[in-house]
């Protein structure tokens, strides 16, 4: 009874109090603050939600994160100088959630994420100097896969307030991350000579792990970046009562 005179009075209140500026996206439903499942139902929420929110919200000038062009990468050092210009990742759509925590109302609020995918890479390359102990040198196209990267970021959950009231914030993140596995194609190494090429991008792909730990710190903290970005943009859009129902501190 409660929830029909719910669904047929406040419902209707509520999306037409709803400004033009303070959309929600249809796929979004509050969750209830009080209710013991909480955060049972935020973790549903985003698991719902994750595919197009990471596609964008154009209504909320959230911008898409899937692709993600990415600042240059530059890694030098241990006898290699290897960049990778006009990156963009694709994938994070297509990621599931792994983990989730959200304490919220307590003295130290906290907000904790994790997600698994395959993400890839495309980038202009450019390589010179040695993998471990293979000669590299070339440039062109660059292809990376990553398979079943998890990323877990962690972060303070901060409130602030301006006309329209209050609102949560993401705090600067910790996070890590752990990779099952990766593939590399480099077009067009050492000017297409393709038996040196084949040598050394098939020894690449068997050390695929030392090439990530120079590779991958510089990715993960971009993907984490653009993540909390897009959702503090989300939050600056509405008012923590507009996203939860019943909240209160
Ligand atoms: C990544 O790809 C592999 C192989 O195609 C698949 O088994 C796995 O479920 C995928 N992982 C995710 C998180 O989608
Ligand atoms: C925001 O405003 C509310 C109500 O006016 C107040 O209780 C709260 O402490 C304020 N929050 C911050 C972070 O200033």
């Amino acid at each position: 009874m409660q929830s029909l005179f719910y669904f047929l009075f406040l419902v209707p209140l509520i999306s037409g109090a709803l400004a033009e500026n303070d959309y929600l996206p249809p796929y979004i439903v509050p969750c209830n603050f009080k209710d013991a499942n909480f955060e049972t139902c935020v973790r549903k929420q985003i698991e719902n939600s994750l595919r197009p929110f990471t596609k964008g919200i154009e209504k909320m000038h959230v911008p898409s994160i899937d692709p993600l062009n990415l600042d240059d990468i530059v890694i030098d050092g241990n006898g290699l100088k290897l960049t990778f210009k006009k990156a963009s990742m694709h994938g994070l759509s297509d990621s599931e959630l792994t983990e989730f925590k959200i304490n919220l109302g307590k003295e130290e609020q906290s907000f904790k994420l994790a997600f698994k995918g395959n993400l890839s890479l495309t980038a202009q390359y450019d390589a010179d100097g040695q993998i471990l102990i293979l000669p590299i040198k070339g440039n062109g196209d660059a292809f990376i896969l990553a398979q079943n990267i998890e990323v877990e970021m962690n972060c303070l959950l901060l409130q602030y307030n301006d006309s329209k009231g209050e609102h949560l914030k993401l705090g600067s993140p910790n996070y890590k991350y752990d990779i099952q596995s990766t593939t590399f194609d480099l077009k067009n190494l050492f000017n297409g000579n393709k038996q040196l090429a084949e040598t050394t991008l098939q020894f690449a792909n068997e050390n695929w792990r030392q090439l990530m730990d120079d590779l991958a710190p510089s990715v993960v903290k971009q993907i984490v970046r653009a993540c909390i970005k897009v959702i503090n943009k989300f939050f600056s859009k509405l008012t923590i009562k507009q996203i939860i129902k019943d909240y209160h501190h």
